[in-house]
């Protein structure tokens, strides 16, 4: 018997990952995201979402400097990924205070985390503000990987990524399971 549950904002599985830019004098700003995914192949694109009714450092300086990065934290990283999400750059130089090296990206003014395996380089192309949160909308103008998470065609390989997955309901970190399938390949059969 299905029940109705209380309406909340919910997608699985949902990531964590670091959005950062640069704040007006050149500081580099980085906060925790879980509202995030991948919006466009033509050009590629991402959408990311921020509180726009609270005080977030991080959605100031995109929307002033119209480039941000998104890193994507390996699980080792958690605690300071949780840190990025709950202390403000209004307070704090947060990336100085885990030890995390903010580095220019190569195709946008923002800061790359030199920590973290897998960066997007993108450009702001839309933002919309929907209830909440602002929505933006960045084309990835470059990534840039660490070569030890690459195979050797220079595709990044998900199990060396070991990238978090967020649950928005319980508040909860978690390591992403084993594969189980191919896709495009696992439904052929209901094909026939
Ligand atoms: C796991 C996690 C996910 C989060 N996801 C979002 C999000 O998608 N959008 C948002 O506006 N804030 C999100 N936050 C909260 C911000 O990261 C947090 O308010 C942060 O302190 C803002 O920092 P800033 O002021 O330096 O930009 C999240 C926090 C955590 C811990």
């Amino acid at each position: 018997m299905k029940v109705n549950v209380k309406k909340h904002a919910m997608m699985y599985p949902a990531p964590a990952v670091v959005a950062s830019a640069y704040d007006e004098k050149g500081r580099a700003d980085a906060c925790t995201l879980a509202f995030a995914t991948m919006c466009s192949h033509h050009p590629p694109a991402v959408m990311i979402a921020i509180n726009s009714t609270l005080k977030r450092k991080t959605l100031k300086s995109i929307l002033n400097s119209e480039e941000f990065c998104v890193g994507f934290p390996s699980i080792e990283h958690v605690g300071e990924v949780d840190y990025l999400g709950i202390e403000s750059g209004y307070n704090e130089d947060k990336l100085a205070k885990i030890n995390f090296t903010p580095k220019k990206a190569e195709m946008v003014n923002a800061p790359i985390i030199e920590e973290f395996k897998v960066s997007l380089e993108c450009k702001v192309i839309h933002i919309a503000d929907v209830g909440s949160h602002t929505q933006i909308t960045g084309e990835i103008v470059n990534i840039q990987a660490d070569e030890d998470v690459l195979d050797d065609r220079g595709k990044v390989i998900f199990e060396k990524l070991n990238p978090i997955a967020y649950d928005d309901i319980t508040h909860s970190y978690f390591a992403v399971g084993e594969k189980i399938a191919d896709a495009f390949k696992v439904g052929l059969k209901f094909r026939k």
